[in-house]
């Protein structure tokens, strides 16, 4: 047996022939740092790397999926430098460990065993036996530990009992920092809300513009799958894009559409301030670059960084579309509000000048599907026509790369 963390002085447990001090003393200092807060990446880091040593595993892996979103939300291996069973997609390692009611699978002989596929992409040549457990998590988060062994090597009941343990420990430590995390985002969903009202009490023109765009853009997110924490930072993004404006003069706010060059440039100031006053609020920091490249353009002609493309950020590029149709919509001071045909038109218009194609022609099918709320209704068929002219234009641009 190799020398784990804490050392001990030896005895062992009758059938596994294992020292059982070691992993008391594992087991307690794993505990103590899941008491005290500490990292869950180190934590499960620590797991990994003690199941491998106490066993002399070949390695262990300690992958983290979403069955809901089917991904694979995190992965902690240790003991695998090769191109390996730790690169596999969600598909593929439910194939190989799907398994009926049980909480562990054994797979005796990797090399000749159907489940795993792919003998050299995976370095299955290097693996004798595999044995994987199962823990829950929170909601639809489920943990598979898989220890690998050179040899043919299956865990005996106690040794199983073991592995169990430190494995429910990670569970756990995971189940704290989600929780947590989901504590955090309601504080942090309460205050965002609260600095969104603040600002929006100053001009009833704009009133409920931010809402209205942070919805729009929750569920252009929710069709680019992107993980739930970046639909949650782009609708929080959508919320504060004009916090900027909160230090502004009322006068130059209330007369946006009429201004002169000198006030035109004031009110371009306003991602800039947005991001400064988002940059001390750590918690905030994967909203602060959404904020501040809200306004500029697809073809690099706009504000405060002239950033071109796929340069922008996506939650940015998704922010600038959805706060052009909401402002279409509402209408402001200097122009009247347009019908949503009209909106839609310009969109189109739009996109690869101002705005990414891509995230128009979400939008677009999330109208022809009938799923934007708050933005009134629109026939299928007038958007089908205009999702076409879109991708038209598109695949033109694109061809005449090559001409
Ligand atoms: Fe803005
Ligand atoms: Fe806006």
């Amino acid at each position: 047996m190799r020398e784990v963390e804490g050392g001990g002085s030896p005895q062992k447990e009758g059938g596994s022939g294992h020292d059982i001090s070691q992993f008391f003393e594992v087991f307690t200092r794993v505990s103590k740092a899941i008491h005290s807060g500490e990292n869950t990446q180190e934590i499960l880091e620590r797991i990994v790397a003690n199941i491998a040593a106490i066993f002399s595993a070949k390695g262990c892996i300690f992958w983290i999926v979403d069955q809901g979103k089917k991904s694979i939300e995190n992965k902690i291996s240790h003991g695998f430098s090769y191109r390996n069973l730790a690169e596999i997609d969600y598909e593929t390692l439910m194939g190989i460990f799907a398994h009926e009611g049980g909480d562990s699978v054994f797979i005796e002989d990797a090399i000749n065993d159907s489940r795993i596929p792919n003998l050299d992409k995976i370095g299955k040549k290097r693996v004798g036996s595999i044995q994987a457990f199962f823990f829950d998590i929170v909601r639809d988060f489920r943990g598979i530990l898989a220890v690998y062994f050179t040899d043919r090597r299956q865990f005996d009941p106690a040794e199983g009992k073991i592995v169990r343990a430190l494995g429910e420990q990670g569970a756990i430590a995971l189940q704290k920092s989600l929780s947590f995390d989901e504590r955090m985002l309601d504080t942090l969903r309460q205050m965002v809300e609260g600095f969104t009202l603040a600002l929006e009490a100053k001009d009833e023109q704009t009133h409920g513009h931010s809402v209205r765009v942070a919805r729009f853009a929750r569920q252009v997110a929710g069709e680019m799958s992107l993980t739930r924490a970046q639909v949650e930072t782009t609708y929080h993004g959508g919320l504060l894009h004009d916090i900027g404006k909160i230090g502004m003069n009322d006068h130059i706010i209330e007369r946006l559409g009429i201004l002169n060059r000198k006030e035109m440039d004031i009110v371009r100031q306003h991602p800039i301030i947005g991001a400064r006053i988002l940059q001390p609020l750590v918690f905030l920091s994967d909203i602060e670059p959404l904020v501040r490249h809200h306004h500029e353009r697809w073809d690099g002609t706009g504000y405060p960084d002239g950033l071109k493309g796929s340069d922008i950020p996506l939650g940015a590029r998704i922010l600038t579309v959805c706060d052009a149709f909401e402002t279409m919509l509402a209408g402001r001071k200097h122009f009247e509000k347009m019908k949503i045909e009209d909106a839609v038109v310009n969109l189109q218009l739009g996109a690869a000048k101002q705005f990414d194609s891509d995230i128009v022609l979400k939008l677009f099918t999330l109208l022809e599907k009938g799923q934007i709320e708050g933005c009134g209704t629109i026939s299928p068929s007038y958007i089908q026509i205009h999702k076409r002219r879109l991708q038209e234009s598109v695949s033109a641009r694109s061809a005449s790369l090559f001409i």
